[in-house]
């Protein structure tokens, strides 16, 4: 992905300076940082702001903002979800613990503010960090829906989606209106790469939810079934549930909402139905229709077609990405 972009954006995120006592906690910090990732985020706003400028230099630390809020999302994003393997590596709340987690999140949080504030022009420092501010309140709602769904029996297919635009497609959306807004485009333009990155995080919500059921954990590098396990109300599950048979059903409602006796088992149950009802190609239609919209937007954009390659290319390869 987009080679020249990720060296300059690994080396920015070599070189940024969390703090350094008490260890305990800034460790953590540099250690989820250092873990990698696709660093999708900051890419995104520096593909957004090439679309209108060819200096990209001062949109770097502003794009590492996205990827350190990122980072603190997932560290209690783990912590709720339980979750023991991050990148292939123990999360911070396992390599640590919960307090921890909390604490060094939080940092991480006031980090991202400050990459904004020192390194936004003034002149549109207000707007990006009033839009900022909206999108990681709305994260937060998202998160809290995705929990509230996991003993909710009644989720719906619309909520569900809203509730994956909520907690992961507006920060792709914010990350690239972030790019351009840096970049000088007008707000029509801003807005459509908005939209475009919103479809393409939903498409990469739903594509990680398949990931969780059917990818490998060596590549995906987390817990493989771990969204069965602890209930998440999916669109894998409930396109799963307005299909089943009463048999399927009843399969279905002995493990979930269920103390779970062995989790493993629990995951092949569930993950057998879905095979059954073919839920796999169902999701993957899905995700395709998001990729279409989303292509809609980008077309939509004033920029030369060729400044868009890069952006095409990078929804495209996420649209079957294993990690
Ligand atoms: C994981 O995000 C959380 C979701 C929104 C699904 P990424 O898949 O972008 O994780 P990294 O940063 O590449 O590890
Ligand atoms: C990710 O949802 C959303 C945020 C971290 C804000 P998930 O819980 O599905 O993410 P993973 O699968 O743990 O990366
Ligand atoms: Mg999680
Ligand atoms: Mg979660
Ligand atoms: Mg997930």
């Amino acid at each position: 992905m987009q080679p020249d972009l990720s060296t300059l954006l690994r080396q920015a995120l070599n070189e940024l300076d969390y703090g350094q006592q008490p260890a305990t906690l800034y460790d953590p910090i540099r250690y989820i940082m250092g873990l990698g990732g696709k660093r999708l985020r900051p890419l995104l706003t520096l593909l957004g702001g090439q679309l209108f400028t060819d200096d990209l230099a001062p949109l770097v630390k502003p794009a590492l903002a996205t990827e350190v809020f990122h980072n603190f999302t997932l560290v209690h994003d783990d912590l709720m979800d339980q979750a023991p393997l991050r990148r292939g590596q123990p999360t911070v709340h396992e390599q640590w613990n919960a307090s921890t987690a909390i604490l060094s999140g939080d940092v991480m949080l006031v980090r991202a503010y400050e990459l904004l504030f020192e390194n936004v022009p003034l002149a549109v420092l207000p707007q990006v960090l009033r839009r900022f501010s909206q999108t990681a309140a709305e994260v937060c709602e998202g998160q809290q829906w995705d929990m509230n769904f996991e003993t909710d029996s009644a989720v719906t297919i619309p909520q569900y989606l809203d509730m994956i635009r909520l907690k992961t497609a507006v920060l792709l959306g914010f990350a690239l209106e972030l790019g351009a807004t840096l970049a000088g485009a007008g707000a029509d333009d801003a807005e459509h790469l908005r939209q475009f990155g919103t479809d393409i995080g939903l498409a990469f919500q739903l594509r990680d939810d398949l990931l969780d059921v059917y990818g490998d954990a060596a590549t995906f590098g987390k817990r493989v079934g771990g969204d069965i396990i602890s209930d998440k109300k999916t669109y894998l599950l409930l396109m799963t549930q307005a299909q089943a048979s009463p048999a399927q059903q009843a399969t279905l409602a002995s493990y979930l909402g269920q103390p779970v006796r062995d989790a493993d088992a629990k995951v092949r149950a569930v993950r057998a139905v879905y095979d059954e009802l073919h839920i796999r190609p169902q999701t993957e239609a899905l995700i395709n229709d998001y990729f279409q919209a989303a292509l809609q937007h980008l077309a939509r954009v004033a920029a030369p077609a060729a400044r868009k390659q890069p952006l095409h290319h990078l929804a495209l390869q996420l649209m079957d990405r294993e990690s």
